[in-house]
């Protein structure tokens, strides 16, 4: 008889309820494949895009989905030499390559897979892999961001915000970040230098006035939109620019020119390399993964609710979940009030 695992299954492009928890085959592994006991995974709003129907053409349903994982090696494929069972391990799978991470077992290629922090639970290891390397991608291998440059981040209180604040402020960068105002001493704790808040102040004057009417070396693109296209009026000479969102339409960036700007757009690539890196940070304390919910397996749905609704239901961070829990672990204040 073959062993079966408890995954979380799209059924339909959808809303949240669009998941049924079902048993499956275990999956079968190649020889430079792992078999991973998967003890968390987190949210990102890829997930929700690809739920509500965004990537059609790219996910057949049913399809497991989930873009993190945390969890131990069961078994390696019999050219594997780097790893062993039992080793603890982190990674994002091949994204649109296949299944996901809603699951209780997740096969993956090795070169996709690193050694998870030793000071990280697993939860929190699920929260960073998908967040953590695409902010390493941004910053090191496009934009190379510098000790001493100044970057503006936008969406500093999100997932990707909260880890790029902190790498960013590791290489030694000073960190202007947008964020809603009461979120200003939150984004400071995890060491923004100065915070903007979007929905009362224009981006573009207070950069102006933070720099000195010299501008940013880096701005980092989380939003889309407005943020790409008045880009080139917050840099400096030679800034950079990276994206990391759709963009939906022709853009005008007429101005960058003038300004001898570099624009990068980023659809992160998974690798191992990436991962070890950010263990390196996580090890010496540098970098946390910022948590603002934990829900189980069977709470996908209401997981996929707590990161659309954002802030307004009180998260900051990350929505993780924790595989084999049975009840919710944390929930954000205005979503648990409801
Ligand atoms: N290309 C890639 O490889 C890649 C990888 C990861 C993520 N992404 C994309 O990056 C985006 C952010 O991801 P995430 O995980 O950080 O999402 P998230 O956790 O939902 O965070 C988004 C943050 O942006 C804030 N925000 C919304 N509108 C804003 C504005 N106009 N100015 C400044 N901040 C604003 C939100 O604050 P409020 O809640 O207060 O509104 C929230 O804190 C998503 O579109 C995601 O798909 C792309």
């Amino acid at each position: 008889m073959s062993e079966t695992m408890k995954a979380a299954v799209l059924t339909r492009f959808g809303g949240p309820d669009a998941f049924e928890i079902q048993s499956l085959p275990v999956p079968s592994f190649g020889p430079r494949q792992v078999r991973v006991r998967v003890h968390a995974t987190a949210i990102n709003p890829l997930d929700y895009q690809i739920r509500r129907g965004d990537y059609v053409d790219y996910v057949s349903l049913p399809a497991v989905i989930g873009h993190d994982v945390s969890g131990v090696l069961e078994a390696v494929g019999a050219d594997v030499t780097e790893f062993a069972p039992g080793d603890e391990v982190y990674y994002t799978p091949k994204i649109f390559g296949g299944a996901g991470s809603y699951a209780e077992v997740h096969v993956a290629d090795v070169h996709l897979v690193g050694r998870k922090p030793r000071n990280l639970s697993h939860v929190e290891a699920a929260s960073l892999t998908l967040v953590g390397g695409t902010v390493w991608e941004a910053f090191v291998i496009r934009a190379a961001l510098r000790l001493g440059e100044t970057i503006l981040i936008h969406g500093g209180a999100g997932g990707v915000g909260t880890i790029a604040i902190q790498v960013a402020k590791a290489i030694g960068a000073r960190v202007i970040t947008t964020a809603r105002a009461r979120e200003h001493d939150f984004v400071r704790s995890l060491g923004a230098d100065d915070a903007i808040d979007y929905t009362s102040t224009d981006y573009v004057d207070a950069v102006h006035t933070l720099t000195g009417g010299r501008g940013v070396d880096v701005v980092f693109d989380t939003i889309g939109g407005d943020t790409l296209t008045r880009s080139p009026l917050v840099l400096a000479p030679l800034g950079r620019v990276v994206s990391i969102v759709d963009i939906a339409a022709p853009q005008n960036l007429i101005e960058a020119w003038g300004r001898n700007a570099s624009y990068h757009f980023v659809f992160t690539r998974q690798n191992r390399g990436k991962l070890d890196e950010l263990t390196k940070l996580v090890e010496r304390g540098l970098v946390r993964p910022v948590i603002g919910a934990v829900l189980p397996l069977e709470r996908i749905g209401e997981a996929h609710e707590v990161l659309e609704t954002g802030s307004r239901g009180g998260l900051r961070g990350k929505v993780a979940v924790d595989v084999s829990a049975e009840a919710a672990i944390m929930i954000p204040p205005l979503a648990a009030a409801a």
